[in-house]
């Protein structure tokens, strides 16, 4: 095998059958809303690396500080050979976990993001000579077939992604995970913890507005695909903190009334004036909440570490 492939494990068009039911559902339904899924085309992906840079996201900086501290940790935990990274994006803060696991042979980045998956893969291959990085173009909300390599496996689920989706279906995916382990495999789990609701708004409406352009870029997504007549412009970033829920809502309010067209579904959507879209929740968590969730799937956390301040944690369930 080469030391970089990349597998598409769907048809090239059920991506587009897929934009088209779930834009279909999430338009036509009310209140309106939107998977975060379709964020992440290469200006998507582009712009959610911009958001981690920036001075109110402090999730991506608090997860690389307890990795930096506890990935040798981890590492001696797992013994991994295969790691297999879901919602993988850059990469950027696994290289850590790669250059503790001394055994590692292969690297199995999982995202519905091509052009980050194809970024990081080639990157990576160059910076580590005799790893063999295995990409899958998939959505892991959906069955897996992961690559047959030698294990134990450890699955990496970093960035607080799993508070991207609803609590349903975060039930449904840790069962899933929990499929995909043997014994001696384990699952390594980012959660945002919940903390003061000022952080949290200012993290998800920052000053400089790129988080307000990425989910705007939701819009541009659907007008490219379906061929819709979204106008960005006409639509206000909100970020709220839904303290009943613990989680923050992602939406885009209209600005006016008007009527959007979506031809490839032949829809066409009226907005009232200050009508909203739900684009994304992002739950945090508390420590009770993350080992109920992932006992109730089969899992047993056996670590849990948090950064200095407390504002985010990794856990660590290992499968006997
Ligand atoms: N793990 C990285 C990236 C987090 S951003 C980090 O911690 O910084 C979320 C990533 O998950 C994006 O790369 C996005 O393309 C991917 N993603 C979102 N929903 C997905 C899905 N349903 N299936 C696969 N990948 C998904
Ligand atoms: C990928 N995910 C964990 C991010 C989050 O914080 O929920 C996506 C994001 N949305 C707005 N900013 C970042």
């Amino acid at each position: 095998m080469s030391p970089f492939a990349v597998t598409r494990t769907l048809p090239e068009d059920a991506t587009g059958a897929a934009l088209r039911a779930d834009v279909l559902e999430g338009l036509s339904g009310s209140p309106r809303t939107l998977p975060p899924k379709w964020f992440y085309d290469a200006h998507g992906s582009e712009l959610f690396e911009r958001i981690t840079t920036l001075p109110e996201y402090y999730p991506t900086r608090a997860e690389r500080e307890i990795l930096l501290a506890r990935s040798g940790e981890i590492a001696a935990a797992s013994g991994a050979r295969t790691l297999v990274e879901l919602g993988s994006g850059s990469s950027e803060k696994t290289r850590y976990l790669i250059d503790a696991l001394t055994g590692l042979r292969t690297y199995v980045p999982v995202d519905v993001s091509e052009s980050a998956l194809t970024r990081a893969g080639q990157a990576l291959v160059a910076e580590r000579p005799g790893l063999d990085v295995h990409a899958l173009i998939a959505d892991f909300t959906a069955p897996l077939t992961l690559p047959g390599t030698p294990g134990p496996r450890l699955v990496a689920f970093l960035g607080g992604t799993i508070g991207n989706l609803l609590p349903a279906e975060r039930a449904a995916f840790l069962a899933s995970v929990r499929g995909l382990l043997a014994p001696g495999d384990a699952l390594l789990l980012g959660t945002d913890l919940v903390k003061d609701e000022r952080v949290l708004v200012r993290a998800y409406d920052d000053a400089a507005g790129v988080t307000a352009a990425f989910n705007k870029n939701v819009l541009t997504v659907i007008n490219r695909e379906l061929g819709a007549d979204f106008d960005p412009a006409a639509f206000d970033h909100v970020a709220l903190w839904d303290a009943g829920q613990e989680w923050i809502e992602m939406r885009l309010r209209s600005r006016l009334a008007q009527t959007v067209k979506v031809p490839a579904l032949d829809l066409a959507v009226d907005f009232a004036a200050g009508e909203e879209l739900r684009t994304e929740v992002s739950a945090k968590f508390r420590k009770e909440g993350v080992r109920a969730e992932l006992e109730a799937a089969g899992l047993e956390p056996a670590r849990w570490w948090t950064d200095d301040a407390g504002r985010f944690a990794l856990s660590l369930s290992v499968v006997r």
